[in-house]
């Protein structure tokens, strides 16, 4: 199959390579999937996409006229394609459901971490001679309540993190996990009551329509003043200017994030020689409490390594006349 891999980068080639070692014959191209982009893959069977690409209802339609058969992700998330109209012009679709939850969820833990004891300022003056402790003082995490927002794989790996610094765990998602309540105790409770009750919030939903901007100032208003939130799952999830207000007046503690809604027009590319112009993104990076990475959350061996073979085997099932189990619908809803 002559597949078109869009947005790739240095660092995921040599693992897509040693993964498909010759069946297929893989193109690499920088640019993202766009409509203005999907004319690169004119003569190719499929093309692989990730985050920042854009598989709209009209790429879609050009996708297909430019003979385009399969669309596979190289991403848990797919908010950023539109299986229906995928599926109306017979593309097929399929993801990576699940490439190292550990990679994910311990980045989360490590944004915490580095938030709860300041580590960016320490080292900052560290680095200077400067050996001053004012201004560094956290919170033991051990007794604290953090509230897991979407107990999926990911949720569920840093609830058993979590539960492992001693942390009491509290869930809310739209169906519960029997396993999680057992073994480290979990309760499930309605969004605000989480919020009422947690010292940090952790967010591992999808983004759909039921959860865009969900982390709105009606939802802030209930959480405790300083709370500690991090993102690791999609920016939309936050509405990012009521986040910013509720920073400066101090509602929210810190913030951790590895995603942001406009992440698509900043992340992935170096531009320092050109900053963007994004007034949100340079209000959060100039804010002292928040610790932005931009989407590397996924960023270990082994999660590059299933990436690439499970985008593989999508390609190697479709190319055999089979379904792959990791097929989307329009009905997968997220
Ligand atoms: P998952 O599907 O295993 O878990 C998602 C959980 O959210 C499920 O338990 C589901 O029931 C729950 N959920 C869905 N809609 C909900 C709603 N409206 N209200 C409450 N709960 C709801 O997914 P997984 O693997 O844990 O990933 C979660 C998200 O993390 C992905 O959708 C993706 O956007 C993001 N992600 C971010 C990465 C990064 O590099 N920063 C990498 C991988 C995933």
């Amino acid at each position: 199959m002559k597949v078109l891999i869009y947005s790739a980068k240095g660092f995921e080639i040599p693992y897509l390579k040693k993964a498909n070692s010759g069946k297929h014959k893989l193109t690499f191209i920088e640019e993202a999937l766009s409509s203005q982009t999907a004319e690169k893959a004119v003569g190719f069977d499929a093309v692989s996409i990730f985050s920042a690409d854009e598989a709209c209802f009209i790429t879609v339609e050009k996708l297909k006229d430019f003979g385009v058969k399969y669309i596979t992700l190289r991403s848990v998330g797919h908010d950023n394609v539109n299986l229906r109209a995928a599926s109306r012009v017979n593309i097929r679709v399929a993801n990576v459901p699940a490439y190292s939850p550990f990679a994910i969820a311990e980045h989360a833990a490590a944004l915490l971490l580095a938030l709860n004891r300041k580590l960016i300022e320490s080292n900052y003056r560290v680095s200077h001679y400067n050996f001053n402790l004012d201004n560094l003082v956290g919170m033991d995490l051990n007794h604290k309540t953090v509230g897991i927002v979407g107990t999926g794989k990911i949720g569920s790996v840093m609830t058993k993190i979590m539960h492992g610094f001693g942390c009491k765990v509290l869930g809310y998602d739209i169906k519960e996990d029997a396993q999680l309540k057992e073994q480290f105790q979990i309760d499930y409770v309605p969004l605000l009551e989480l919020c009422q009750k947690s010292d940090i919030i952790s967010l591992h939903i999808p983004l759909n329509s039921d959860t865009h901007q969900l982390i709105n100032k009606d939802v802030i208003s209930e959480m405790k003043d300083g709370v500690i939130l991090i993102n690791t799952a999609r920016g939309s999830i936050i509405e990012t200017s009521d986040v910013i207000a509720a920073l400066r007046s101090g509602k929210i503690g810190a913030l951790g994030m590895d995603v942001y809604e406009n992440e698509k027009a900043i992340f992935f590319k170096d531009r320092s020689q050109n900053v963007p112009d994004d007034n949100l993104f340079i209000k959060l990076n100039a804010m002292p409490n928040v610790l932005i990475t931009g989407h590397h959350a996924y960023l270990t061996n082994e999660a590059l390594t299933n990436i690439a073979e499970t985008t593989i085997y999508n390609l190697d099932c479709w190319d055999s006349g089979k379904e792959t189990e990791n097929e989307l619908t329009d009905l997968s809803g997220s």
